[in-house]
């Protein structure tokens, strides 16, 4: 035993489950390769301050989650907590908006947050997420729900709940801060010390608490649906339309405010109740603001992030067992065959595609066959001095009672590939 441990909240993925997490990737990018989004990679350290600007000095990420340190030349850096920021600043960075519009960018890949690890929340993990900029249509919140939906079937998802809610424009959360701050200002003492500074600061991450009594306060303050422009109370109008057109289902949830600071209009959740505590499989909204606030041109933007471990714990199980990679073929040297020639017949399947192990230690014949069993293999393929001569080799279909035939080489490949099951693509 070793003392060295994992840091606490972090995971070691090992197989077989990475090719879960792999087939899961590879139907995201295929998914949103058809909606017409990219992959986009930014880096895992990022300066502090776009954090404290863009996701918010009140939120418990900035305030209390992030991975923040010196660099040597004392300059603050920030393991990225999320990954919306980084992808508008690289946009703005990298002049996109001079470019056609929309650009649709996608991620995959571990974020940092410093929370108290329990089942589904650890201290690094890993989203897949997409970002639309430069439309500011509500067609392109449905579309994007849309992909999100067609993305969650794909992996057989059917009992998923969305709770979709408007957080308004930047008029109408303007109108709303104040009118929540007037509601809440004469009941100040019963509100915690967090709460208080946010009275101040940001009064609708208060929405956002967890204590029993500032909930019952919360029951009877004023509604921000009642404080909703006439553009944003149709901007959402026209999401919910969209989608009832699409028979995507959905449930409207006034409480669903986001952990995140940026948000203006749309935003959504998808919640699974096989999740436990932590139910939020992902989230996400528009953040029409977000590019501006960062010095940028006023480019709206839409996106939502997957949490992918949460989403690989409650997998239906029949995606699960179609991205299980097939088993080997195994090669085994029969008698005093050097390892050399099994090795040959070991390469040729790989050049046709076929997975193989060879037998290379000079076993019994008996525990090679215990280790294809092992491997799950079905085809073992036997190889002594008679076959080398007769260009041929013999074909034990374990599946079939350990049946044998003979095969001339060179047909090998072709002989197995035909009999294979079938192995959907998951990618
Ligand atoms: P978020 O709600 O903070 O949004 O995170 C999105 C998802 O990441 C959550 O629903 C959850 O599944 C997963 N997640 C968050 N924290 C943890 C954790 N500690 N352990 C495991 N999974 C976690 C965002 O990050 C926004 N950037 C989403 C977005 C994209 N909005 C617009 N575009």
């Amino acid at each position: 035993m070793t003392d060295f441990r994992r840091v606490k909240g972090t995971r070691d993925l090992l197989p077989p489950e990475t090719a879960v997490w792999a087939a899961v990737e590879a139907t995201a990018r295929r998914v949103f390769g058809l909606y017409g989004y990219h992959e986009v990679r930014t880096p895992l350290l990022e300066h502090t301050e776009l954090f404290v600007r863009t996701v918010g000095e009140s939120t418990d990420i900035v305030g209390k989650e992030m991975y923040t340190f010196p660099d040597r030349k004392g300059r603050s850096l920030t393991l990225r907590p999320e990954n919306t920021a980084p992808v508008a600043r690289a946009f703005i960075e990298a002049g996109l908006q001079a470019g056609p519009l929309p650009v649709k960018l996608f991620y995959v890949g571990p974020q940092f947050r410093y929370e108290r690890p329990q089942k589904g929340r650890y201290r690094q993990f890993s989203q897949i997420g997409a970002e639309l900029l430069g439309d500011a249509s509500p067609w392109s919140d449905a579309e994007l729900l849309l992909m999100l939906d067609r993305f969650l079937r794909e992996l057989g998802f059917t009992e998923l709940e969305v709770l979709l809610n408007t957080v308004g424009d930047a008029p109408s959360r303007r109108a709303y801060a104040e009118a929540l701050r007037g509601y809440l200002q004469p009941h100040a003492d019963a509100l915690g010390a967090d709460s208080r500074r946010r009275l101040e600061t940001n009064p609708l991450r208060i929405l956002d608490s967890k204590d029993p009594k500032e909930r019952e306060l919360l029951a009877g303050a004023p509604a921000l649906g009642d404080h909703l422009t006439d553009a944003a109370r149709d901007h959402f109008a026209t999401v919910c339309e969209a989608l009832d057109d699409f028979g995507v289902k959905y449930k409207i949830s006034d409480r669903l405010v986001r952990g995140l600071d940026y948000y203006t209009d749309t935003v959504f959740e998808i919640v699974s109740r096989d999740l436990g505590a932590q139910d939020a499989l992902l989230g996400g909204g528009r953040y029409d603001e977000l590019v501006s606030d960062l010095g940028g041109p006023r480019v709206p933007g839409i996106g939502f992030a997957i949490g992918e471990d949460r989403l690989v714990d409650v997998l239906p199980a029949s995606f699960r067992q179609r991205a299980a990679a097939p088993p080997p073929v195994l090669v085994v040297p029969i008698g005093t065959l050097p390892a050399a020639q099994a090795l040959k017949v070991g390469e040729e399947l790989r050049a046709a595609g076929v997975a193989a192990e060879v037998e290379a230690a000079g076993r019994a014949l008996r525990k090679s066959l215990e280790r294809a069993g092992r491997l799950g293999a079905r085809w073992v393929v036997l190889l002594g001095e008679d076959e080398v001569g007769r260009e041929a080799v013999t074909v034990k279909d374990l599946k079939a009672g350990g049946e044998q035939h003979e095969v001339p080489r060179a047909a090998l490949p072709t002989y197995l590939a035909t009999r294979m099951e079938p192995v959907e693509s998951t990618g």
